[in-house]
């Protein structure tokens, strides 16, 4: 399946700075705290954007670690690069399009990760495939096991309160969105068919907003024109302008009423062992 998808800088780290200032609970804390990232290994981020993983990864293992990240998108690879320089250049940023055969060899990874991602693949099992071929296999002798890919991704109950709202305001079906459709389903079975073994974790962040316009913020950067996964909603930019209209009329009514907005964000970390 070809996925129609485009992000652009802006949006991301609009939904970024807004998941940071009304969410009660940290999820880069939260995946530190599954993967704790040896000092020294070797780390592979795909679907990197602007690097916010790769960028976790150099602070906790004390610049010790050897880093990759890798994206499709040109613009969010500039914005990861400028970063970069202005920490001394730590992290290796390569063009990587998770729907080709990755530019790496293979057993060279002890950590690889794919946050907020893998679900825009045109074929799940052929992406879950190379990310394991990356990764560093088992060694029987010592009894090391092998690399670790960590996925994370929407839950179907995932922001419940942004689609009650959008379906409320428009009066027409939530499209399928890629993430919640596939990432418990298709990604998780790609994952154990090729994988030893699979956990599941979850990381609920309900965000509270007492004012309407964070959240008119974080749906103009979800539903963006540029996105392509509502085109059900709208087509021309008018028409976009006036959903977000819509949308905006009921959050408040909404508002009004409960006295805050609380959106959760559930969300899955699955980790697979080669
Ligand atoms: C929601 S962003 C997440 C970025 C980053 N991991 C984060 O959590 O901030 C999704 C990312 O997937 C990337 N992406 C989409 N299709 C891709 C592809 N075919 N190959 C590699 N990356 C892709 C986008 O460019 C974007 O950076």
């Amino acid at each position: 399946m070809e996925i129609n998808y485009q992000e652009t800088t802006k949006d991301l780290l609009t939904r970024i700075d807004i998941h940071q200032k009304f969410g009660g609970r940290d999820i880069d804390q939260w995946m530190l705290d599954l993967l704790q990232p040896a000092q020294g290994s070797k780390i592979l981020d795909v679907g990197c954007g602007a690097g916010k993983q790769c960028f976790l990864y150099h602070k906790v293992t004390g610049g010790t670690a050897r880093i990759t990240g890798g994206d499709v998108s040109a613009e969010l690879l500039e914005k990861a690069r400028a970063e970069n320089a202005k920490l001394g250049d730590p992290v290796e940023f390569i063009e990587l399009d998770f729907n080709q055969p990755f530019p790496k060899g293979d057993n060279e990874f002890d950590l690889e990760s794919c946050c907020f991602a893998i679900y825009y693949a045109a074929d799940i099992p052929a992406t879950i495939r190379e990310m394991h071929r990356v990764l560093r296999s088992p060694d029987p002798e010592s009894g090391k096991p092998g690399g670790r890919l960590f996925t994370s991704g929407p839950m179907p109950e995932n922001k419940k309160l942004f689609y009650d709202i959008i379906a409320d305001a428009t009066g027409k079906p939530i499209p399928p969105m890629p993430g919640s459709s596939r990432y418990s389903t298709q990604i998780y079975d790609a994952m154990k068919a090729t994988f030893s073994k699979v956990e599941v974790h979850i990381f609920e962040n309900p965000l509270t907003f007492s004012t309407v316009e964070p959240f008119a913020a974080y749906t103009r950067a979800s539903l963006s024109e540029d996105r392509k996964l509502w085109t059900s909603l709208f087509a021309t930019h008018e028409d976009f302008e006036r959903v977000m209209a819509q949308i905006t009329d009921v959050a408040a009514e909404w508002l009004h009423r409960d006295g805050k907005l609380v959106m959760t964000k559930v969300v899955g970390g699955f980790i697979a062992t080669k």
